[in-house]
């Protein structure tokens, strides 16, 4: 990603919100200091260690908080990914998507307008969790016809 895009995107997006439980808490601290170091400003809901606590509180946190537009964009983690997916999608206008991999993080974007990015902390390298969000971070919404069918989903 250019330099530019990494200045400017920060701007654009907002405040970022994270949160997750206590088996993906290592890799929400290394994403938060990545999007800090990056220039994002970026809300930590929590968990705070690695004693363990349900994922469901957590994801209802940033979820909610993305359904009622307080931030346009959150990123949700637990061991599989797959909890906080199935919390976050109950959610009105929320669009979480689980991503392990480069076009799944891109295509989230660019036809479903994924305002969720999720990982599963047990799955995914430090590395590859890093990309995933700065592809995720980085790709606009297409529109047009995806406009249309992302609509339908809360009508
Ligand atoms: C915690 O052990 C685990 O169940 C949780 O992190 C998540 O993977 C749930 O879907």
């Amino acid at each position: 990603m250019d330099k530019e895009n990494s200045i400017t995107n920060p701007a654009i997006i907002g405040p970022i919100i994270i949160g997750s439980d206590h088996a993906a808490f290592g890799l929400k601290e290394k994403i938060k200091n990545f999007l800090l170091s990056r220039g994002y400003v970026v809300e930590d809901v929590g968990a705070d260690s690695e004693n363990s606590v349900n994922y469901v509180d957590y994801g209802k946190k940033v979820a909610n908080a993305v359904s009622e537009g307080q931030f346009s964009r959150g990123i949700l983690l637990c061991g599989t990914g797959l909890g906080m997916s199935i919390v976050a999608n109950r959610f009105p206008k929320v669009r979480a998507a689980l991503c392990s991999d480069i076009f799944s993080a891109r295509m989230s974007r660019v036809h479903n307008d994924a305002n969720i990015l999720v990982m599963g902390g047990r799955l995914i390298g430090d590395v590859l969790a890093f990309e995933l969000v700065q592809t995720w971070l980085e790709t606009e919404f297409e529109g047009g016809r995806h406009l249309e069918r992302i609509q339908s989903i809360d009508s």
